[in-house]
């Protein structure tokens, strides 16, 4: 009979597909091909049996039964063996062969000396604060006593970022020194005032083994009643040698800086020669005028180091590319 046939080929062909069907999203894939309550292949041959004549009704309705029995029957089967297939798989396999370690990152060098800074200057009483890296000119510049025609704002010297210019409608540069935060800092708090800001600032110098692009310094500020040039250069021998060890050798040389006055700059003995590592003095009249502080009230002192050349010395890194180059040997070692 030409309706029987029809329900044997799709027995057939279901069990087949069924104990082909290795993994959960393919058995799925044939419950809803032949089982499907909507679509499935099952629907047609309910069809047939309400097509069948009368007195062929109860044999083709009995074959439905069996053969819908059968394929779900066999569905049920073989989900379990593909669930214990899985289980299997995940116990099957030797505990006792050797693990395979992740390779651990970690914090580049100049990231673990600016957290041993920040800890080092904590405990002298300083408070960690920040900065923007992107500034207008009154921060890079103007507040700290620079006027306009001076050469330190040369565009030759600074970077300018002209799309943020425009959308400011004002100069604006990647700040060449950490020295804005002083500005930052004292604008919105009254004395004393006794900070640290670590970040990075950026000069279009010619790189070589001691001078970098982009670089980072820490910015310190000390103000408050008779603050002394005697506590500046307390606080950075005792910084230095906290850092580097008793035996780091400072020294202080006469400088200008026009935001501080008296200014010096700052030497680290460095084989038999002397580097520089900052700058420092006592910060300027004009520079607490511009942030509404009383210069007849309060002094205070600011110094801005490098903290590469730090991070050189107490590594013993002799180039200062080999931070910034992401060759891992190099980094690995810190
Ligand atoms: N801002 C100076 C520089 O980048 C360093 C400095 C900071 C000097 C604070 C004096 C006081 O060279």
């Amino acid at each position: 009979m030409e309706i029987l046939k029809t329900f044997d080929d799709f027995e057939q062909s279901a069990l087949a597909a069924i104990r082909a069907a290795n993994t959960s999203e393919l058995l799925e894939a044939a419950r809803i091909e032949y089982m499907g309550q909507k679509n499935g292949r099952i629907r047609e041959l309910q069809k047939l049996v309400g097509q069948a004549t009368p007195d062929l009704k109860p044999q083709v309705g009995k074959r439905f039964n069996e053969v819908r029995t059968a394929v779900s029957d066999a569905l049920d089967q073989q989900q379990l063996a593909v669930q214990a297939q899985v289980r299997k798989a995940a116990m099957d396999f030797d505990v006792t062969l050797p693990g395979e370690l992740p390779r651990l990152g970690k914090l580049h060098p100049i990231t673990q000396t600016i957290a041993q800074f920040r800890e080092l200057m904590g405990r002298f009483g300083f408070m960690v604060t920040e900065g923007p890296e992107l500034e207008d000119e009154h921060h890079n510049f103007q507040a700290l006593n620079i006027p306009e025609d001076h050469p330190a704002r040369d565009p030759l010297d600074n970077f300018y970022v002209a799309c943020a210019t425009v959308a400011a409608g004002t100069p604006v540069l990647l700040r060449s020194q950490t020295s804005t935060v002083q500005i930052r800092t004292m604008e919105k708090t009254k004395p004393p005032v006794r900070i640290v800001s670590l970040g990075r600032v950026y000069r279009p110098d010619a790189i070589d083994a001691t001078h970098s692009c982009m670089f980072h310094q820490m910015e310190g500020l000390m103000v408050d009643r008779h603050v002394t040039m005697a506590q500046l250069k307390t606080v950075l021998s005792l910084f230095a040698r906290s850092f580097l060890g008793p035996d780091v050798e400072i020294r202080f040389r006469p400088s200008f800086f026009p935001f501080t006055e008296p200014s010096v700059e700052v030497d680290m003995k460095w084989g038999n020669s002397w580097m520089e590592i900052g700058g420092a003095g006592m910060v300027d009249p004009n520079v607490f005028a511009a942030v509404g502080y009383d210069p007849s009230e309060v002094s205070g002192f600011a110094f801005g180091l490098g903290i590469e050349r730090f991070c050189m010395k107490h590594y013993g890194v002799d180039d200062i590319r080999r931070f910034y180059e992401n060759d891992v040997r190099f980094l690995s070692q810190f």
